[in-house]
């Protein structure tokens, strides 16, 4: 008979304290062997809004924190502007370990996207967190996000910006492009811009 990986099944408290402590011995998928750690979420246990990105990356790896590199700082800025406390939010991801490669000379960890087993391995964890915190909002940073609790059809470039009713966790919902798009995007200026904007509407809400 199989038996259920360790720390696959988060414990049934509401104590953000416990649960992360039971995430960092997580094995329900192989990120865990390479990554340096788990990044649980940061914030209050009362925050008002959510924000859940896709996994670590390297420098949030080598912290233990969530969004701290340049997409963190890209998410700061852009959350100050939109008129949000980064302070009063709880920050996510959708999968807890930064998945990467090395590159040709070994040195470069490169980021790499996260599987769909890894997804729904990882998202019981989410689950722990929005019961949890139970935000009145929560904000979708790219397609990893937002399929791990909307599903695989959901289309970021389609419904970026929509209020989504997610009865299910008693909240809604907006999703908006990821930060580290904003920081790729051809025209910078412009990415950065409809960024904000998502996130303007998003407070509106
Ligand atoms: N990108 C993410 O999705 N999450 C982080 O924490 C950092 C970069």
């Amino acid at each position: 008979m199989a038996t259920k990986a360790p720390g696959a099944a988060p414990p049934r408290t509401v104590d953000l304290g416990k649960l992360r402590s039971a995430a960092s011995g997580c094995r329900g998928c192989d990120l865990h062997r390479d990554a340096t750690q788990t990044v649980f979420g940061e914030g209050p246990h009362e925050a008002e809004v959510m924000v859940v990105g896709e996994q670590p990356g390297d420098q949030e790896d080598l912290a233990g924190a969530p969004f701290v590199g340049p997409a963190g700082r890209l998410l700061d800025r852009a959350l100050d502007e939109a008129g949000f406390d980064r302070r009063k939010i709880y920050v996510t991801n959708a999968v807890k370990h930064f998945k990467f490669r090395r590159d040709e000379r070994g040195k470069r960890r490169i980021h790499q996207t996260p599987s769909k087993t890894e997804i729904v391995a990882c998202r019981p964890w989410l689950h722990a967190e929005l019961a949890t915190v139970q935000p009145d909002l929560l904000i979708f940073l790219g397609a990893t996000a937002a399929k791990s609790l909307l599903g695989d059809d959901f289309r970021v470039t389609r419904s970026r910006g929509e209020r989504i009713d997610l009865a299910e966790f008693g909240t809604v919902a907006i999703a908006t492009v990821h930060p580290s798009a904003v920081l790729r995007a051809p025209d910078r200026d412009e990415a950065y811009r409809a960024f904000v904007a998502d996130l303007v509407t998003a407070r509106g809400r």
